[in-house]
């Protein structure tokens, strides 16, 4: 019983069933509809997706009356997280993301699709330290390509100039109760009869595709010179540490269910659905824009200023 667990879990780990979707940045704003409903006092995000989100959406349906930056049509989804801030000879200038991928990775794991109205956050706002980090969130910063001296922590920024780009990656619950919508990680439910079973869900809820964001950075204009030791970055809402993202479904129903059929294969599959194939493109490049631009801000000064204000 417990060969054939541990095999499987080592065969799970080298397959790994996934689609992936690259989704362009198009606001930054000083709102997030999950964790503050209603305010403009949030800390600067970066936003990539429907251009239908604001400071109180909630549900799929109004995600999908926006237009997408997604490149599959099918997937109206929001995706947000903190703006990266560089210091650059005392001002702070936030970095626009280069490139943001919207991975759903161990698909051929998942029992049901990521349900309609589904919304989470990972990642933790107020950690400032690599210790206050769940493990299975695995927030990594790292220079792409290059090697980290083996000291640095894994959530920290690199302590030297990155050759091509700064990344981040960071993973979301792959477990979740279709009726409340409550999700996990499934590696929280690890002693099962007094042996490891890695990947299982808590009672009432599923495995589904798993989505881990992957954004990168081109720092080589901003910081031009680079830098040695402490990185001249932060995030809006503290130190590298404070990474955090998140998400409200917006795949449309088939398509969301057409992903469990990437589970065919045992590498990269695309996600088609009514509204095209998974490489059609976004219809609305450049054409994405704030659905609330009279209220809160784009700009990180005037954010801070929201934030004090009581
Ligand atoms: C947010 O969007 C919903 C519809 O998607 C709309 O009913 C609501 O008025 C909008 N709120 C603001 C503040 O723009
Ligand atoms: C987030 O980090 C803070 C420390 O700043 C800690 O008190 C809190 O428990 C952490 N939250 C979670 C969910 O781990």
């Amino acid at each position: 019983m417990l060969s054939s667990f541990l095999h499987l879990a080592l065969a799970a780990s080298a397959v790994q069933a996934y689609t992936v979707i690259v989704v362009d940045h198009f606001m930054y704003k000083n709102i997030d509809p999950i964790v503050m409903p209603g305010k403009y006092k949030s800390h600067l995000h970066e936003f990539f997706g429907s251009d239908a989100v604001n400071v109180s959406t909630t549900t799929s349906a109004e995600l999908q009356q926006g237009c997408s930056t997604a490149q599959n049509p099918n997937d109206f989804s929001v995706y947000w997280t903190p703006a990266l801030l560089a210091d650059v000879g005392g001002k702070t200038v936030p970095v626009k993301p280069m490139r943001f991928s919207a991975y759903y990775i161990g698909i051929e794991a998942a029992e049901v699709p990521i349900p309609q109205n589904y919304k989470t956050i990972a990642g933790n706002a107020s950690a400032t330290a690599q210790a206050q980090l769940n493990k299975l969130a695995g927030v990594q910063w790292f220079c792409e390509g290059d090697s980290a001296p083996a000291s640095k922590e894994t959530a920290a920024f690199p302590t030297s100039t990155c050759s091509t780009h700064l990344q981040n990656l960071l993973l979301f619950h792959d477990c979740v109760n279709v009726d409340t919508l409550e999700s996990a990680y499934s590696g929280t439910q690890n002693w099962v009869n007094g042996y490891k079973a890695a990947n299982r869900c808590p009672p009432n809820m599923k495995r589904m595709p798993q989505l881990r964001f992957s954004i990168r950075y081109d720092l080589r204009k901003v910081l031009a010179t680079g830098w040695s030791g402490t990185a001249p970055l932060k995030l809006a809402s503290g130190n590298s540490f404070s990474m955090h993202g998140d998400f409200i479904n917006g795949w449309v129903p088939e398509a969301a269910q057409n992903m469990l059929k990437a589970n065919s294969k045992r590498d990269f599959a695309g996600v088609d659905g009514p509204l095209g194939k998974y490489n059609a493109g976004s219809i609305c490049k450049d054409k994405a824009e704030d659905a609330d631009p009279n209220h809160g801000t784009a700009d990180y000064a005037t954010s801070v200023q929201m934030m004090r204000a009581a």
